[in-house]
C-alpha cells in the first residue's frame, strides 16, 4: 500500500523528518556507535561515577539513547525530526524521554550530567557553532560532561555539509572556557570514510 507523507521541506526540521519517514539515512549506524558501546560496558558511568541523566542531541533513530538506556542512566533524547519520535520511543520502551524540539530553543528544568553529541554539531550550519556552545553550557551542569564523536575529521571544508567537516578544536571554540578538554583520542570510524575522535570535556 502506498503511504503519503506530507512535509515542507522548506524546514529544515521537515527536510531531516522526510529522510527518517523514507528510510534514507546513510548516517545511521544501524545500531549504537562501537566506541560508546565499548566504553559503556566496560565503565557504564562514562568516568563520573555513576550513571546519572544524559541529554542525546540529535538523537536520529535513538541507537545510542537506547544504549544509554541499557546501562542504568536516564535518557533525554532530542531531535527536530518528527519522523524519528516512533523510532526513539520504540527504542526507549519507557526507559527515557523523547523531546522534539530545535537544540537552539532547548532549555532544560535542570541541567545534566552528560551530554552525548554523535554526528549532531556536524550536522548543524558552520555559522550556528558558536550558539550550540551556549546551548551546550546550559545542558551540562558544573562537574558534568560533553562527550563528543568528532566527525568527520580532514574532510575539506569546502565539500559541504551536513556532515561538516568538524574537528576536536572547532568544539573546544564553539564550547569556549566553559569547557575543559580531558581525552582526545581517535576511535573506531565505525566503517565511515572520515577519522573520527572521541573528545570529553568537563563542564568548569
Ligand atoms: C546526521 S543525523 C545524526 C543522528 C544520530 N545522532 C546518529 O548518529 O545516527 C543529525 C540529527 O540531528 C538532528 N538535528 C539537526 N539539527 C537539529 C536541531 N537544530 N535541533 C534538533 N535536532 C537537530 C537531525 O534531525 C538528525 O536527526
Amino acid at each position: 500500500m502506498w503511504q503519503v507523507y506530507y512535509f515542507d521541506v522548506s524546514d529544515l526540521a521537515s527536510s531531516w523528518s522526510i529522510r527518517y519517514a523514507m528510510s534514507q539515512t546513510p548516517w545511521d549506524l544501524g545500531e549504537a556507535h562501537t566506541e560508546l558501546v565499548a566504553r559503556l560496558t566496560s565503565d557504564p558511568s562514562l568516568g563520573l561515577g555513576t550513571p546519572g541523566r544524559v541529554l542525546v542531541p540529535g538523537c536520529g533513530s535513538g541507537h545510542d539513547a537506547e544504549a544509554f538506556a541499557n546501562h542504568g542512566w536516564e535518557v533525554t533524547a532530542l531531535d527536530f525530526a518528527p519522523s524519528a519520535r516512533g523510532l526513539v520511543e520504540e527504542k526507549l520502551g519507557g526507559h527515557g524521554t523523547f523531546v522534539l524540539g530545535d537544540l537552539f530553543e532547548y532549555r532544560p528544568d535542570e541541567p545534566f550530567d552528560l551530554v552525548f553529541d554523535h554526528t549532531c554539531f556536524c550536522a548543524v550550519d558552520r555559522d550556528r557553532r558558536m550558539a550550540y556552545g551556549q546551548a551546550a553550557a546550559r545542558w551540562v551542569k558544573p562537574g558534568g560532561r560533553l562527550i563528543s564523536v568528532v566527525f568527520p575529521m580532514g574532510k575539506p571544508v569546502e565539500h559541504g555539509g551536513p556532515p561538516h567537516a568538524m574537528s576536536t578544536d572547532d568544539l573546544r571554540v564553539a564550547l569556549g572556557e566553559r569547557f575543559a578538554l580531558v581525552e582526545d583520542v581517535e576511535a573506531d570510524c565505525s566503517g565511515r570514510r572520515w577519522q573520527t575522535q572521541w573528545a570529553v570535556f568537563d563542564r568548569v
